[in-house]
């Protein structure tokens, strides 16, 4: 008899520690897109039976179970007013290409998220506790600092493309001469001589950043928001805790980026994000697909960036030149537009997957 209780019981402490984690994501950048690829890692790892905590700026209406979520939507007013403006970007009064605005950018967003109340109170908790900690590579490693308060290992998540400055994290840095990142001027290799020289001045320029002000501003706000929650003999400094990843997740695909080396320890997942039963498409877009002869040609700048921004010559132009194809277009725009062509049709909102069609099952 007791030996059968000792056995169930062994059985039943078998069966509840079946590999369920509880997990923390932090995708803090206030841009849809991070949200949507926020949500995708979610959605995953519940379904995956684990217990999330996901600190997000865009707090879901119906998270799903065993997700807890931990509201950042202050974030936004981090993003200071007219940065993703198109008319400022094509006048280069904002230049989302320069390494400075969008490092500084990021670091005010890095510290908007740990500074913020919901968080400080999950940090002060003493009961809380986690398994993992996957969280958003911002241009800075800030984040590195959950997995030391929590004493837990780190993986980092990439929204973009493997490069230099996240390879050298879990790796070694690539090399200039022959390959580029997201910031780079030459984003297409092989390079000319001119543009390794371009490419050796762009890192030394980064690195001259980093040692000069981005490391300091980083150890600062860690000091400030997060060590104090940091158990006094596991204290490690940020600079320690950034190279000490035991994963990178990157939202890339080798068929869509440079072919570059890569670590093990980079796990591309480009596309995970894509939900498997892609919705119906709405009547009014569907009659649209169905009745066009030529094909369909589907515009969109993305949810940050709105079409109306675009200078009105250069929307007329659009037109006419959108006008003259055989395809019909659909737009997202989010205004109606006068003297449209017929083949083009304006929609304020687009199902984007549905449209595109992917369909994986
Ligand atoms: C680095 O990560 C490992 C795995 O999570 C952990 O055991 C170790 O304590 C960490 N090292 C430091 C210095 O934080
Ligand atoms: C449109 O279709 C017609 C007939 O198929 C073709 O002759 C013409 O070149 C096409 N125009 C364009 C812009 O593709």
């Amino acid at each position: 008899m007791a030996l059968t209780t000792k056995f169930l019981l062994l059985v039943i402490s078998l069966l509840c520690s079946v590999d369920a984690y509880k997990i923390l994501v932090v995708i803090s950048l206030p841009g849809r897109s991070h949200g949507i690829l926020g949500e995708g890692l979610v959605r995953h790892l519940t379904n995956a039976g684990h217990e999330v905590t996901y600190i997000t700026p865009f707090p879901p209406k119906n998270p799903p179970n065993n997700t807890k979520v931990i509201d950042v939507s202050d974030n936004n007013k981090t993003f200071k007013g007219d940065l993703l403006n198109l008319q400022n970007m094509m006048s280069k009064r904002a230049d989302i290409n320069s390494m400075y605005v969008m490092i500084d950018v990021c670091l005010e967003v890095l510290r908007s998220t740990v500074a913020n109340h919901n968080v400080q109170n999950m940090l002060r908790d003493p009961t809380q506790k986690f398994d993992v900690v996957i969280s958003e590579w911002l241009y800075a490693e800030l984040y590195a600092g959950f997995a030391a308060v929590y004493d837990c290992p780190l993986i980092w998540f990439l929204t973009v493309e493997p490069h230099w400055m996240v390879l050298r994290l879990i790796d070694e840095a690539t090399n200039p001469a022959y390959s580029t990142d997201v910031l780079a001027k030459y984003l297409s290799t092989p390079l000319s001589f001119v543009q390794r020289l371009g490419s050796l001045y762009d890192r030394i320029y980064t690195y001259y950043l980093y040692h000069s002000f981005v490391y300091n501003t980083e150890e600062e706000i860690y000091n400030k928001y997060m060590v104090p929650h940091v158990n006094s003999q596991k204290y490690t400094p940020l600079d320690v805790l950034r190279y000490n990843a035991s994963l990178m997740l990157g939202n890339s695909h080798v068929s869509l980026g440079e072919a570059s080396s890569l670590p093990q320890s980079y796990k591309p997942i480009g596309g995970y994000h894509i939900e498997r039963d892609v919705k119906p498409l709405p009547d009014n877009i569907k009659k649209i697909m169905d009745d066009a002869k030529h094909g369909v040609i589907y515009f969109s700048m993305g949810s940050n960036l709105k079409s109306r921004d675009f200078p009105e010559e250069l929307k007329k132009k659009l037109l006419k030149f959108l006008g003259g194809l055989n395809q019909t277009v659909i737009w997202k725009f989010e205004e109606e537009l006068p003297n449209r062509p017929s083949n083009v049709h304006i929609v304020s909102w687009a199902p984007q997957q549905s449209i595109l069609g992917v369909n994986l099952n």
